[in-house]
This record gives structure tokens, sequence and C-alpha cells, in this order.
């Protein structure tokens, strides 16, 4: 078999149905374009579906398969509602990408009761529910890999990113909890935890000359990471490359834990 036929049977999402939650946002997008461009049937879902439906267009433009489904993750009826659609469509979820995400800094003495909802809602309990509801899927097919976006911020921590950090925390206890219970089912779970990538999420940091400096100090390469950057390992966490990986974090940070910039010895 040629080079390029393996490492198409290895990598290959051809026939892979995937679930893709925030794939309007900075990070989702890419995704999108990039599992898209190898073979995936895209199932974009975010709250606006103007904008997802440009998305689309720009992978359907391309040749490749994608379908927009409006999702609000923080509420159940449009979870359950959304995967019967995408079901009624195509019969099954072979992946599941968790990529929706919000944040809001405020410290721990000032964070309100209604920032911490919100950001669990979306992060954390919206993420849990939807993965419950696609399992029930996964397990009819005795297949598939569940991918969970959280962030630096759960192993290490930036001011005013308390709520955020723990839903993050949270969202890698429960891909572990995936791991355990639904390995009997051939489903699979991991997380990623990308490091500091400039989308509009992180703008606010990217844009303050003083924060942005304290950003690269402890990024080893020395630059914002892209959301192509994380592509990568999302293909690979997809495809059945990665049959025998379940229950990680995997971090992409460019040498953000590693320790950041080394300091001058002279
Ligand atoms: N950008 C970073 O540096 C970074 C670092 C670590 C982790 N992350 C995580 O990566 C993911 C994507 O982040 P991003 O930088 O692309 O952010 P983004 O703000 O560009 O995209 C987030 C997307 O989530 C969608 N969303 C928000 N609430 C929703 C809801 N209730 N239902 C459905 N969709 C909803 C938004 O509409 C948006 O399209 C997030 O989970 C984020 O926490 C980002």
């Amino acid at each position: 078999m040629s080079i390029q036929k393996n490492l198409e049977k290895l990598f290959s999402l051809e026939n892979k149905v995937v679930l893709l939650t925030g794939a309007s946002g900075g990070i989702g997008e890419e995704i999108a374009k990039g599992l898209a461009s190898i073979g995936a049937t895209m199932i974009l879902c975010d709250l606006d579906i103007n904008k997802l439906q440009t998305v689309e267009k720009k992978i359907v433009d391309d040749g490749y398969k994608a379908q927009s489904y409006s999702l609000d993750i923080a509420n159940s009826t449009s979870i359950k509602d959304c995967v019967k659609e995408v079901i009624e469509n195509n019969q099954k979820i072979d992946v599941l990408i968790n990529c929706a995400g919000i944040n809001k800094r405020e410290l721990c003495t000032e964070v309100t009761e209604s920032t911490y909802d919100k950001i669990m809602d979306v992060n954390l309990k919206g993420a849990f529910f939807l993965s419950q509801e696609v399992v029930k899927h996964m397990i009819n097919s005795k297949a598939g890999s569940i991918i969970n976006i959280s962030s630096h911020n759960a192993v290490s921590m930036l001011g005013g990113c308390g709520v955020y950090g723990a839903s993050k925390s949270g969202l890698t206890a429960i891909t572990r909890a995936q791991c355990i219970e639904l390995a009997p089912y051939g489903i699979r779970s991991n997380a990623i935890a990308p490091g500091h990538i400039s989308t509009p999420l992180t703008a606010p940091l990217w844009t303050d000359k003083s924060r942005s400096q304290y950003l690269l100090d402890r990024i080893a390469m020395n630059r914002p990471g892209t959301p192509q950057d994380l592509l990568g390992i999302i293909v690979l966490l997809a495809s059945d490359a990665s049959s025998y990986m379940s229950g990680m974090m995997y971090h992409v940070d460019g040498g953000c834990l590693a320790g950041g910039q080394p300091w001058e010895l002279s």
C-alpha cells in the first residue's frame, strides 16, 4: 500500500459524522474547516444560525460536507431537539467535540452568582448533558470519540478566571468519568487544553500591551497559538489513529506549562 493510502487509513475521517459545538467561534470555525477537509461531515452547532451558515458555505464551496444547527448548550430542550434532528438527518454521530465556551474575567472576591451560573451552564453543565444525549446514539453504534476542549486554566490560573478554570477542571474530570464508564461501549473520551490562542474570546488579552507581554513571557515559543495549531491533535483524537487513547488531557500550549521563556543567566 502507498504511504498516502496508509496515512489515509490511519487518520481518515471519511464517512465520520462530527458534531462540533461553538462552531462559529475562533477555534470552532478552524476545526470545522480542517476536519471537513479530510472527509468528515461536519455538524456545526452554535447559538447564531446565520454565523454558522457562513462557515457552512465556506466548507461547502470548497467541496466538503457541513450542516448547520442552532443550539443553545445551556438549554436542555435545545440539546435534545438538536441531537434528535442531527440523528434524523445523519443516523449517527461518530465524534462529539465540546468546544462551545464562555468566560467573564472577575476576581473571586467579586464574581456574581449570575456570572458563575452562566459560565458553568455553558462550559460544564452544557458539555455534560450534550455528551449524555449524544452518547445514547454512540452506544447504539458501539463506537465513538468525545473531545472536550478544556483549557490551560484547568491546571494553571490567570487572575480573574476562577470560575472559568473551575469549569474547565470539571470538564477534565468529566473526561475521566466518560473514559471509564463508556469504554465498555467502544467510546473514548479525551480533553485538549489549549494554551493562549488568539481568538475573539481572548482578544481583550492580546490587544492589551501589558497583558499580551505577560502572556508572551510565559510561552516558550514566544507567540500566541492559532486555532490551526490545535488541528493536528484533534484529527488524531477523532480518528482511529488514537484507538487506545482515552481519559487524558493533552496540552497544546507552545511550551507554557514547561516554564515559558527562560530567564537570563548573565
Ligand atoms: N482562545 C483561547 O486561548 C482558549 C484557550 C483555552 C481554551 N479555550 C476554549 O476553546 C473553546 C473555543 O474558544 P474560542 O477562543 O474559539 O472562543 P470564541 O468566543 O471565539 O468561540 C466560542 C463559541 O462558543 C459559542 N457559545 C457560547 N455560548 C454558547 C451556548 N450557550 N450554546 C452554544 N454555543 C455557545 C459562541 O457563540 C462562540 O461561537 C472554548 O471552550 C474556550 O474555553 C480557548
